[in-house]
């Protein structure tokens, strides 16, 4: 049935912003943040500690995490590819990383430059380290619903994956729809698979919404069980490396589905939408939240 409180991981600050093109500056990344942070939110994405080469966006991951006001009780997980990225995120003071996979082999090899088998050897690196200092990894498996370049995944491929980032310690396994493609059929039958190898309490879902299905599929997974949400505010986000793949769902719009259900999320829609704002002035943007676009006063 579904969960009486869903835990909301807001991912905007890294996935939002990793795909703008024209670098956004640390000070508004640091804002955004802490106003997001003051909304209640348990859990902030808060930047990737890749090669600045491969995403410049996030070149400036040191200084954000060093800059930010932590707020007691909330999460700042940093995204971390291998161990060098995890040596820079500890050093900038990280305390929770996630590392990214992927259940297709050829966006494995695009977006971290390895295969799948690899890309597990350098997350077992990673998540040893993690535990040596007794901080937890989240772990993410892209193109769990859709891949931009093999087309359809095949569900026990997805469950595979998810299950090794789940033996090998990552407390939570965030499911990607990387492309947005998923529809409340294949989620159900994605979850049916992943659902006989990881707990549902352990899982979340990722959905962007290239295809506006992202409201759709979440609340199908929620019905499974699922209690953990990933969202950006204002909808932004992409992948670089996955062309033509738009925004993450809008916080603003999940925290308005789950209050309209009773669902206690703990987060104030209020200050999330004039978080929104500040970063859509910032960047010049109309926001993707329709939520937010319903309430805009001009
Ligand atoms: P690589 O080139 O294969 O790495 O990159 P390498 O180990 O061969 O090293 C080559 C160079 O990279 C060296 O520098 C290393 O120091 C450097 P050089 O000696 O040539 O000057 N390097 C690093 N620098 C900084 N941080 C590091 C690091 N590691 C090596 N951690 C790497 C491998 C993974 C780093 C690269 O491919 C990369 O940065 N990729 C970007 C991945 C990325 O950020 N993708 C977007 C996020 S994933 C996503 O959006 C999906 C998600 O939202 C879920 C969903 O929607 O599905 C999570
Ligand atoms: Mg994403």
């Amino acid at each position: 049935g579904l969960p009486q409180h869903v835990k909301i991981v807001e991912v905007g600050p890294r996935d939002g912003l990793q795909n703008e093109q024209t670098f956004v500056p640390t000070d508004v990344k640091i804002e955004l943040i802490n106003r997001l942070s003051e909304a209640g939110l348990p859990a902030i994405e808060v930047t990737s500690f890749v090669s600045s080469r491969w995403v410049p966006q996030m070149s400036d991951h040191t200084e954000v995490m060093q800059s930010i006001k932590k707020y007691p009780g909330v999460r700042y997980p940093v995204l971390t590819p291998n161990i060098q990225g995890f040596n820079s995120a500890i050093a900038a003071g990280a305390t929770e990383v996630s590392v990214f996979g992927a259940a297709s082999q050829s966006f494995s090899e695009r977006n971290i430059n390895c295969s799948i088998e690899e890309s597990m050897k350098k997350f077992e690196d990673v998540v040893k380290a993690a535990c040596n200092l007794s901080l937890p990894v989240r772990g993410y498996v892209s193109c769990a619903l859709g891949c931009p370049y093999e087309g359809d995944i095949a569900a026990p491929k997805v469950a595979e994956v998810s299950k090794r980032l789940y033996s090998m310690g990552c407390y939570e396994v965030s499911l990607g729809d990387t492309i947005g493609v998923g529809t409340p059929g294949s989620m159900r039958t994605m979850l049916d698979a992943v659902m006989k190898e990881v707990p549902v309490s352990s899982l979340a879902v990722h959905c962007h919404d290239t295809y506006g299905q992202a409201l759709a599929n979440i609340l199908t997974a929620m019905e499974m069980g699922v209690s953990v949400v990933d969202c950006a505010v204002a909808g932004l986000g992409g992948c670089p490396y996955a062309n033509g793949a738009t925004g993450n769902v809008a916080t603003e719009d999940v925290i308005y589905m789950l209050n309209g259900m009773g669902i206690h999320t703990g987060v104030n829609l209020h200050k999330v939408m004039e978080a929104g704002n500040f970063i859509c002035s910032a960047l010049n943007k109309k926001t993707n939240s329709k939520v937010a676009q319903a309430s805009f006063v001009p």
